[in-house]
Formats: structure tokens, sequence, C-alpha cells
């Protein structure tokens, strides 16, 4: 499939409108393309007890499971702001769970990356055999 960045990124972005930020201000979307071109959305959702936060790119991938979907393509990743970050360590492993080759393009106001998960975690842990 031709997977149109683009579009992606701008439902990342869509997605960052709705984040609950209210803590760190960092406002973040992602987008999940799955093989059918199904696109599931998320965002960050803070907490007053701070370790509770859940991260847009988690979200994402928990609404698509819960959906009944698990083959992923792509990841669209916008945060509302200047800085410029890929996934952090934890979303990484759950998305390693379903595609370690995602994928992945990471954006801000500025400019945006285009990576994958292979690069971003590589010797992801896994509990198949060896
Ligand atoms: N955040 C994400 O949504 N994704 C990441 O990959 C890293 C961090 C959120 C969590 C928190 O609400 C804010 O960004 C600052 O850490």
């Amino acid at each position: 499939m031709n997977i149109d960045f683009d579009l992606l990124l701008d439902q990342a972005k869509s997605a960052s409108e709705k984040a609950y930020a209210p803590y760190s201000g960092y406002k973040v979307g992602a987008a999940l393309l799955c093989s059918d071109g199904t696109v599931f959305t998320g965002c960050n959702v803070e907490n007053a007890s701070y370790s509770l936060t859940i991260c847009a790119e988690r979200n994402a991938v928990f609404q698509a499971v819960a959906a009944g979907q698990r083959d992923f393509l792509a990841l669209a990743i916008y945060v509302d702001g200047e800085v410029l970050f890929p996934p952090c360590g934890a979303c990484r492993q759950v998305l390693a769970e379903f595609n370690p080759n995602l994928h992945i393009l990471y954006a801000n106001r500025l400019g945006s990356i285009l990576s994958d998960l292979d690069t971003l975690l590589p010797q992801a842990f896994t509990l198949s055999e060896i």
C-alpha cells in the first residue's frame, strides 16, 4: 500500500487538538494506519497523579486493538510546539508488539522526521523463542 504520510500527519495534528495536557503543556496526537487503510487516532491524556498519564501513541494503539485491528503499517505523531520527539520507550515497546518494522513519522510545527521502529527500538524485548 502507498502510504500517504501527509494525510496521516494531518490526522495526528487533529488528534493533538483533543489532548488533555494541563501539566506539561505538550499536546500530542498520533494517527495509526492499519493494513486495511483504517486509521485510529489518539492523544495524550494527563492526570494530576502524573504517572497515570497515557501517551498519544499508546492511546491510538489501544483504540485500534479494541476495534479488532492488529496489523499496523505506519504511525504519525505530532506535537504542537517546537520540541520534536520520537515515541517514548514505553510506546516503542507497545508498538513493537504488533509491528517491529512500523514506519514512524514524528513531527512538530517546524518539520518532521521519517524513521521506523526497527531503528528506534533495535532488539525489542520479546517472549518469542530466539
Ligand atoms: N508524550 C506522548 O504523548 N508521547 C510520547 O511519546 C512522549 C510523551 C506525552 C506524555 C505527556 O503528556 C507529555 O507528552 C510530556 O511528557
